[in-house]
């Protein structure tokens, strides 16, 4: 299975991307590139993030790329108060280069063919919008895409009916809903909102990092994200929504879904952002989802459990991955 990964770390997208490469180190996935888009922070700041981060995990060699600056129609809001001034919270990104030509990574990666191709999208739909717009004919052969965003019947998190990701490019999500060639496998915040992190757990990660660079600042990423969690009512803990995404989208977690038909509004004010899922029918229209609507968030953390251990053995130069990638089949 090959992997494009169009993310906005974040925190949350940072444990998606500790997780794809402890996945491409054990052969379980190819990572054909990471992409980024504008939303908790701007996009270039994104993959100054992301870039960091992958080189933390033993895999600076991943194509990666900074998407739109802006959202198509809206301006660019960002979330400084959820991920901290640059995004990763306490920690800081050294500065780099940052390349733009993140649809040329796209269009390779598609022309290698799409029947194992997984396009994961973790922030605002604002690349993949445009992507389909401008290059319809590579769009159109996408197979498999999973995106975070939206709140299904449930409450939103950033306007009492919106979810971040789809209020930030209410337009972006509305369009790709509209022409994708096959229905989105959508995690939304009902189900997003499960993955629950202590910091008990992130104690315990950090110690099964053992040697891996990431190690040293992974609580420092994280605790500003407890902070947020708790100044909101939810608790000093912390929703990895973006890491749940991609165990879902790799297929990784028992998960439960229906058939439904997703629209977002974009143009009105009140209800910006707010995404309404057809369950029955009434629109009389295809299907172009596939809402998730439960996971099993017990076997979503012992795989990230498992990704630490790829990461200390990484960092420890053990070769024997192909025997973790076994012991985690067998489970
Ligand atoms: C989504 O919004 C972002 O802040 C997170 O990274 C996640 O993708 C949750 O609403
Ligand atoms: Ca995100």
């Amino acid at each position: 299975m090959r992997v494009i990964l169009d993310c906005d770390p974040g925190i949350d997208d940072t444990y998606a991307i500790i997780f794809l490469t402890a996945a491409a180190h054990a052969g379980l996935i190819e990572l054909d590139c990471v992409t980024t888009t504008s939303g908790n922070v701007p996009a270039d700041q994104c993959a100054q993030n992301a870039g960091w981060i992958l080189g933390l995990c033993g895999l600076p060699i991943i194509p990666l790329a900074a998407g739109l600056p802006a959202p198509l129609e809206v301006e660019l809001t960002t979330t400084p108060e959820t991920h901290g001034d640059t995004g990763l919270g306490y920690a800081n990104a050294p500065a780099r280069h940052v390349e733009h030509d993140w649809d040329t990574l796209w269009i390779d990666s598609i022309e290698r063919g799409t029947d194992d191709l997984h396009l994961i999208v973790t922030g605002p739909m604002t690349n993949l919008a445009a992507f389909a717009h401008a290059h319809p004919e590579h769009f159109a052969k996408l197979r498999h895409i999973t995106v975070m965003g939206g709140a299904v019947n449930y409450p939103g998190n950033t306007t009492p009916s919106a979810e971040w990701n789809f209020w930030v490019d209410p337009h972006a999500a509305a369009d790709v809903f509209a022409m994708t060639p096959a229905p989105i496998t959508l995690c939304s915040l009902g189900v997003t909102e499960q993955m629950l992190l202590s910091p008990g757990a992130l104690a315990e990660f950090v110690d099964k990092l053992g040697g891996s660079p990431l190690a040293e600042h992974l609580e420092a990423i994280t605790r500003f994200y407890f902070e947020f969690h708790e100044e909101v009512g939810q608790g000093y803990q912390a929703q990895i929504h973006d890491l749940l995404t991609v165990l879902i989208a790799l297929g990784l977690v028992e998960y439960t879904w229906k058939d439904a038909t997703v629209d977002v509004e974009a143009d009105s004010q009140l209800m910006r952002g707010t995404s309404v899922a057809d369950l029955r029918g009434i629109w009389e229209r295809e299907p172009n989802a596939r809402l998730v609507t439960g996971a099993y968030i017990e076997m979503a953390w012992g795989w990230f459990t498992w990704a630490c251990e790829v990461h200390a053995k990484i960092a420890a130069g053990d070769a024997a991955l192909e025997e973790l990638r076994h012991q985690r089949a067998d489970d």
